[in-house]
């Protein structure tokens, strides 16, 4: 065992200890560090993060994550102690879509029904009917009555792939993520030619072109069921490499490739640099010192919580 390796392992065991010790729990997103992941007590994709932070007993959650995830954490749980390792991971698409510019689009169109991906900031939640993750969105969509228009925020790219799938139209934010959006369609078909077996699976942040030609596309968690169930044993994956961590350890018999991005010649992967902002020692930091708190006005969290609720009715 190397140095960083024992001295890795030593921090994972001193945050195993601490959190035991504060009846705290880790609930951390497949896009974070693998030795984040190691110590959590339950990974997930939104949806489930939320669910899992939902049902807790615990008195702290930590959130590795991005600053939403912790965010809809706490207005899930607005007595408990929710800390996020560096306040500063944010996410692109949810900071696309200024609460501001948001609402004057709002008012010109009052009588569209607002679905919001849950990739924006607790304001934008206040100011939407319901929320959705990118393993519910279809059926969020379907939920609607048929007459009534809709606003789609923020994501542009989940959102064609929406009106695609329910043939509904919709309104839609410009926003979009800058790591789902850096795949190369023309390398991906030339890893393709390599690899003419593989399947394709894709986040459905994802442009549209990528889309087009991916055999499945889902949320995280549906793209890890897709590979453990197919019979299929190689796949080019579509989304942050973080998952690769634990598709592989699902399925250590199977190649999983991650699809390349356009600017990237050295690396051939994507990584969400807000996701990567959380790193084991500052996860046990925030977690010794219980200061990097995610605070919410009461009345921001009331409010959020209404459409956050409906999605979880219907989840
Ligand atoms: P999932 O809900 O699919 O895990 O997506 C979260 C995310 O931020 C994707 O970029
Ligand atoms: Fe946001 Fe994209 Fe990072 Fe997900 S991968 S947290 S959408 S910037």
């Amino acid at each position: 065992m190397t140095v960083a390796t024992l001295n890795q392992t030593s921090l994972q065991e001193k945050v195993t200890q601490l959190k035991e010790k504060k009846n705290a729990v880790i609930l951390a997103h497949y896009y974070q560090e693998p030795e984040i992941q190691e110590v959590a007590d339950f990974i997930g994709d939104s949806l489930e993060l939320a669910k899992k932070a939902a049902q807790t007993s615990a008195d702290i959650i930590v959130f590795a994550g991005v600053h939403f995830m912790a965010e809809t954490a706490k207005i899930l749980n607005p007595s408990k102690k929710v800390l996020l390792p560096d306040l500063k991971a944010g996410c692109s698409l949810a900071d696309s879509c200024p609460p501001d510019a948001f609402r004057e689009l709002k008012k010109r169109y009052p009588d569209h029904v607002v679905v919001t991906y849950i990739n924006c900031s607790a304001e934008i939640k206040t100011l939407s009917d319901i929320v959705c993750t990118s393993s519910n969105a279809e059926r969020i969509i379907n939920s609607i009555p048929q007459d009534k228009p809709i606003i789609f925020a923020p994501d542009k790219n989940l959102g064609k792939y929406l009106m695609e799938k329910t043939g509904r139209k919709m309104l839609l934010w410009d926003g979009a993520c800058i790591v789902h959006e850096a795949f190369s369609l023309d390398k991906l078909l030339e890893l393709y030619k390599e690899h003419p077996s593989a399947q394709i699976i894709a986040h459905p942040e994802s442009e549209t072109h990528i889309l087009k030609v991916a055999n499945y596309v889902g949320s995280t968690s549906g793209m890890l069921n897709y590979v453990k169930s197919s019979e299929k044993d190689t796949f080019i994956v579509a989304t942050e490499a973080g998952i690769l961590h634990q598709m592989q350890k699902d399925v250590p018999w199977k190649t999983l490739i991650p699809a390349p991005a356009k600017e990237d010649n050295t690396c051939a992967c994507s990584e969400c640099a807000f996701m990567k902002m959380n790193t084991l020692q500052k996860l046990y930091n925030c977690l010794e010192k219980e200061d990097l708190e995610i605070i919410l006005s009461q009345d921001l969290m009331e409010k959020a919580l209404v459409p956050i609720e409906r999605m979880l009715k219907l989840s």
